[in-house]
């Protein structure tokens, strides 16, 4: 079913009532770029630094407030530039400190808000400080995780330290020939984990970040934060980590319960800390906040932890809320969205400091619409646009842009290839990481070379592409730009208060103050639903559509809802009402 959408902007006085100020970030709309993939400036086929910046005023006509970018730093690129050989220059293919300095001035020319990516828990084996620390070298000695393991007496071989084993599979030991000892890596064997048990590794990450700061970044996004301690017994010993039970793949990280690698209660020490210099250096640069993005995968209430603990101690404004992309998938009912929005609601600390923020894609995963529904693109754009707080958008998700599906043997992400070809696509990274689709020229004006990276999506001939939906009325594209223009100007969406309703086919999102109502009624069902207003809410006097529409829609754009008009909303539709 091809769905049309589209949303009208309804002039109502009431609606020019304009928030009370509010911290930039607060009600912000921020777009995650993944470096390699946004836009090649140079020709080799791989996304750089002044590809980005060209491309802003894209970001601006959209009307995104802040942006994040994955690593741009120096790399091996073994796992894409989340290996780090050096945290204060740029990866050669990506451009140089010159040119960041530049892309900065034109963030801050535009009104954008620009965050790097901070990767505090490992290196890159290549790093100096790994190479000094392999070397024993007095300073650098301590800077990692080492330990002999043990001799096992019966076979007379060497074992690893514990049973640990990598969130990318096997064990999370590597053996060194050079030290003669095993280095932990939670990640990557070529990502060896730093010791924060060592207090020069605390203060020279600090140091990343003032770096950072005084050349005008606003931001970090903070990487695999769960895993920056591990639990080590006084006499140099790791204990074994329990079988979970989840999984049977002895190699998997499913296979252990991570009670000694993941969730360590200093973590949240560390990051309310860097919060405070956060603090610390606006107050005395002056300025605008800068933030804090937090990615961790874990339960719910650990995860909102890091907004602050109950004695006063603040963290990261903004610990993406991963509940969707956990919980939600293409057979998740109304009720299952339900009680996901509500959940993080719920469990998120009260008061004016602490805002909810929404994820539903990003590197790390499958598209959108291959994980919550084909046709379901627009439809979740409005509920993160809709819902209070920050919205969060992976580059392309406005377009619409869906997985490309790549053979193993040109795979180039080392999770999936770890995997194996019979299993590696469930959790391969690269479909969606394809270069973004500006237009229907030669690789969808991403670059002039004719191989890029990673293959383009030849959807992009198909209108998948930001010209061709910038002309098309009803785009996704557009339907995104109304979202978010309407997110901007509307006091109920960024004031209001939110209820959510599951009914059958239909999860409906309630937004309102004393004077003003809005709603976006989404069918994330299986089958075609009515909708009255009148059976949901008190009846408004003027009910205007402000809407999404398919083929089917009864109702037209822009039209006059009476409260007993029956509405259909097909399938994977949706529709804003106010
Ligand atoms: C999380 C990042 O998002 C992912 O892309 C990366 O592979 C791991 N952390 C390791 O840094
Ligand atoms: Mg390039």
């Amino acid at each position: 079913m091809k769905i049309f959408v589209g949303i009208f902007i309804i002039f109502a006085a009431s609606t020019a009532v304009r928030a009370a100020t509010k911290a930039w970030w607060e009600r912000g709309n921020f777009y995650q770029i993944y470096p390699r993939s946004f836009k090649d400036s140079d020709g080799d086929g791989i996304g750089d630094i002044n590809g980005i910046a060209e491309k802003m005023p894209y970001l601006k006509e959209i009307g995104m407030d802040g942006v994040w970018l994955s690593p741009i730093f120096k790399s091996p690129m073994v796992d894409f530039g989340y290996d780090i050989s050096n945290y204060t220059d740029i990866h050669y293919e990506y451009g140089t400190l010159a040119d960041v300095d530049k892309l900065i001035k034109v963030c801050k020319r535009l009104g954008i808000k620009l965050i790097l990516d901070f990767v505090p828990n490992h290196t890159s084996n290549q790093h100096p400080w790994f190479l000094k620390s392999e070397a024993n070298d007095p300073y650098y000695k301590d800077f990692y995780v080492w330990a002999p393991g043990t001799i096992n007496s019966e076979t007379g071989e060497r074992e690893p330290p514990s049973n640990w084993n990598s969130l990318f599979r096997f064990t999370a030991w590597q053996w060194s020939e050079k030290r003669q000892e095993y280095y932990l890596h939670q990640c990557l064997i070529e990502q060896p984990d730093l010791n924060y048990r060592n207090p020069n590794v605390v203060q020279e990450m600090k140091n990343v970040l003032l770096f950072w700061l005084d050349r005008g970044i606003d931001g970090f996004r903070v990487d695999a934060i769960p895993y920056i301690f591990e639990t080590q017994y006084e006499n140099g010993t790791f204990p074994d980590e329990p079988v979970s039970g989840l999984c049977s793949d002895v190699n998997g990280t499913c296979y252990l319960d991570h009670i000694y690698t993941k969730d360590l209660e200093e973590t949240y020490n560390l990051v309310y800390d860097w919060h405070d210099m956060l603090v610390n250096y606006t107050n005395q640069h002056g300025g605008d906040v800068r933030i804090l993005m937090t990615e961790a995968y874990t339960t719910l209430e650990k995860t909102v932890d890091f907004y602050g603990n109950p004695f006063g101690r603040v963290g990261s404004q903004i610990p993406f809320n991963f509940e969707m992309i956990n919980y939600i998938n293409v057979n998740s009912t109304p009720a299952d969205y339900k009680k996901e929005i509500d959940a993080w609601i719920t469990n998120m600390p009260k008061g004016t400091d602490f805002v909810p923020n929404w994820v539903v894609g990003n590197h790390d995963q499958h598209r959108v619409v291959n994980r919550f529904g084909v046709n379901r693109g627009d439809a979740i754009n409005m509920m993160v646009q809709m819902l209070p707080g920050i919205a969060i958008t992976y580059y392309g998700d406005e377009i619409v842009m869906s997985d490309l599906w790549i053979p193993y043997n040109e795979t180039v992400d080392q999770l999936a290839l770890n995997m194996g070809p019979d299993d590696y696509w469930a959790v391969d990274r690269d479909p969606a990481r394809t270069p973004m689709q500006w237009d229907n020229t030669t690789m969808a004006g991403f670059s002039t070379s004719k191989k890029t990276w990673l293959p383009v999506n030849p959807n992009y001939q198909k209108g998948v592409n930001v010209k061709d939906e910038r002309l098309k009325i009803g785009s996704h594209l557009n339907v995104f730009k109304k979202l978010v223009r309407m997110r901007k100007n509307r006091k109920v969406l960024q004031d209001g208060s939110t209820v959510t309703i599951a009914d059958n086919n239909l999860l409906i999102i309630k937004r309102e103050t004393e004077t003003l109502q809005l709603f976006v009624a989404l069918n994330f069902g299986t089958e075609d639903q009515d909708f009255v207003i009148n059976d949901y809410f008190v009846p408004l006097k003027k009910l205007y559509t402000a809407s999404v529409v398919s083929d089917n829609l009864n109702i037209r754009q822009g039209h006059l809802i009476r409260p007993t008009d029956k509405i259909k909303i097909p399938k994977d539709a949706g529709i804003v009402i106010e």
